[in-house]
């Protein structure tokens, strides 16, 4: 017995932005063309009054409602996201208070791989008798976090929040997670020295830096030894599975891994192309798009594969139920 999963839901900001209205609005020195080419990506839903907490709680209340749930019948609830809107309270509390939840509430920071370490939690708490009815909103607001005088970083992402809610049953076959520190590739730091005397020499706050071919090279490398791995631990092959759900952080990189897989792309569902990078958003946000989509079915295999700052890493295997 591990979890499965029972609702899902999205929320996602109103405004759209295209490529060329990215370049209008930035003034950058970019294009359609290069965007596209190089990552895949067309659109991308940008914050203008909408708070994460506002797109969190839109994703929660719809996942919550497939369940046939309230805020009050959950007793756990987990939030992946690298930008809450406030340090403190938590993403989580700050959800927590708008569904009237009284459980734990916790923000976890597993960067792009967030979900699947918040299934790797929610496992873990269901598999100890800790909780019956966990809520997971991966949610990511980026657009604060990006330099928008950086042509090589803000194109990349987008904002919005994918929730689901789990329960005890036998849909989670197999996770697997890593880290490979390297605490430079992706980094931002948040300044908080801040005005303490004894401190004067802390960095100060940043924007996200990327070293983006390094970033390139981890990716590939995450994404082969973990599907391998998953195909070793569980006897599988790359045939036998239906799905994969892969981060959306480049279309490259994820035609490395059809031809390294010598599978069909329509087994490799994408968002990238409408939604860009929204870090560990991505694949819960696939996953709830698929079923709306009615493509999921009971019985199909799912394999799910992230990475991210850290950097992390880490697989799943889902046979839906
Ligand atoms: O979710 C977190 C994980 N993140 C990732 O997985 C990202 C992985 N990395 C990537 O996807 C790619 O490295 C990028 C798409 C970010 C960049 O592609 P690249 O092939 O690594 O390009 P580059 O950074 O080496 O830049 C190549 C050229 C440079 O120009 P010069 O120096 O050769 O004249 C850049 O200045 O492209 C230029 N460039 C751009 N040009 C137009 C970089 N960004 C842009 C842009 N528009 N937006």
């Amino acid at each position: 017995m591990t979890i499965k999963i029972i609702g899902t839901g999205i929320g996602l900001p109103d405004k759209e932005v295209s490529n060329d209205e990215l370049a209008a609005l930035t003034g950058l020195d970019t294009s359609d063309e290069w965007i596209r080419t190089m990552t895949g990506i067309g659109y991308r839903r940008l914050c203008q009054t909408e708070t994460l907490t506002d797109l969190s709680t839109t994703a929660a209340r719809a996942a919550l409602a497939e369940a046939e749930l309230d805020g009050s019948q959950i007793d756990y609830l987990i939030c992946s996201t690298v930008s809450p809107d406030t340090r403190t309270p938590s993403l989580a509390c700050s959800v927590a208070e708008r569904i009237k939840a009284t459980c734990p509430a916790v923000d976890l920071n597993g960067a792009c791989a967030g979900f699947i370490y918040a299934i790797d939690t929610a496992a873990a708490l269901i598999a100890a008798g800790r909780a019956e009815r966990i809520l997971i909103v991966c949610s990511e607001k980026m657009s604060g976090l990006t330099d928008w005088t950086d042509r090589r970083t803000c194109v990349l992402f987008g904002d919005g929040s994918a929730a689901c809610v789990v329960t005890a049953g036998n849909m989670l076959k197999y996770v697997h997670l890593q880290t490979q520190a390297d605490s430079h590739v992706i980094r931002m730091d948040n300044g908080m020295g801040g005005n303490n005397p004894l401190a004067r020499d802390q960095a100060p706050a940043s924007f996200i830096h990327m070293e983006g071919q390094k970033v390139f090279k981890y990716a590939v490398n995450i994404i082969e030894a973990e599907v391998r791995r998953a195909f070793d631990v569980c006897d599988l092959t790359p045939e036998s599975i239906d799905y994969y759900l892969l981060h959306q952080a480049n279309l490259r990189i994820i035609d490395f891994a059809i031809s390294r897989l010598k599978q069909p792309p329509e087994k490799f569902p994408t968002n990238i192309e409408r939604f860009g990078n929204i870090s560990s958003v991505s694949i819960p946000l696939l996953l709830h798009e698929m079923r709306q989509a009615g493509q999921v079915h009971p019985g199909d295999k799912f394999l799910l594969c992230a990475f991210g700052a850290g950097m992390t890493g880490g697989s799943a295997v889902l046979e839906w139920e």
